[in-house]
């Protein structure tokens, strides 16, 4: 669980599935995000959140420590200018494993250091199988992300009836959409070498 060291001076993102379902539209979003990311002159960590089980959150079990999975969360978030995330919604909102995850990550500042959320740049995006394509979870994952300190870039994609949007390869159908999706990539690329 050791953070990827860089020395390319690439801009570095880490980019995150809020699913871990096997076949997950959202894992196959994130990778065409990265794609634009790259495309932008980024280096691209793809994190796989099954490989940093977390106990959920409570307040109680904190003070007995941050679980080392956590740890490695936060220099991983740390050691990275951006984030990409693609995440579905459940109910309208995010799902447990991405909120968990993010409020465990958020928890550096109760050790008496910077959240590390602060100053990253983050492009969001979801896919889901309503109309609504998940945008009211994007929507709150930008206030949360905003009051941890993290620069959220605009336009976040959402992608509606995902079951028929992507073809066999992975790409999404809709060319003009895959576009705005490459384009949250590149957006977040462009915005931390404004900001370096
Ligand atoms: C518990 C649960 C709640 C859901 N709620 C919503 C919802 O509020 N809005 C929506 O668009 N899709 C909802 N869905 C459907 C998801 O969009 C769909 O399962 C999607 O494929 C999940 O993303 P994934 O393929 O990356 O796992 C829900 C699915 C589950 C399992």
């Amino acid at each position: 669980m050791a953070p990827q060291q860089c020395a390319s001076g690439k801009p570095r993102v880490l980019a995150i599935a809020g699913s871990l379902r096997q076949g997950s539209y959202n894992r196959r979003l994130l990778d065409l995000a990265c794609q634009g990311a790259k495309a932008a002159g980024g280096e691209v960590t793809e994190l796989d959140l099954g490989r940093y089980p977390l106990p959920l959150y409570g307040a109680d079990l904190e003070r007995t420590g941050l679980p080392e999975p956590a740890r490695a969360l936060q220099e991983l978030v740390r050691t990275h200018d951006g984030l990409l995330i693609a995440t579905p919604e459940y109910y309208s909102t995010l799902p447990p494993l991405l909120v968990n995850v993010l409020v465990w990550v958020s928890r550096a500042a109760a050790a008496g250091q910077a959240c590390v959320f602060v100053d990253k740049v983050a492009g969001l995006l979801s896919a889901s199988t309503a109309q609504t394509g998940g945008l009211r979870g994007i929507s709150q994952l930008s206030s949360i992300l905003g009051n941890l300190g993290a620069i959220v870039v605009p336009y976040p994609v959402g992608v509606s009836y995902a079951q028929s949007a992507f073809t066999s390869a992975g790409e999404l159908h809709d060319k003009a959409l895959e576009g705005r999706v490459a384009g949250v990539g590149r957006s977040v690329i462009e915005l931390i070498q404004r900001l370096s």
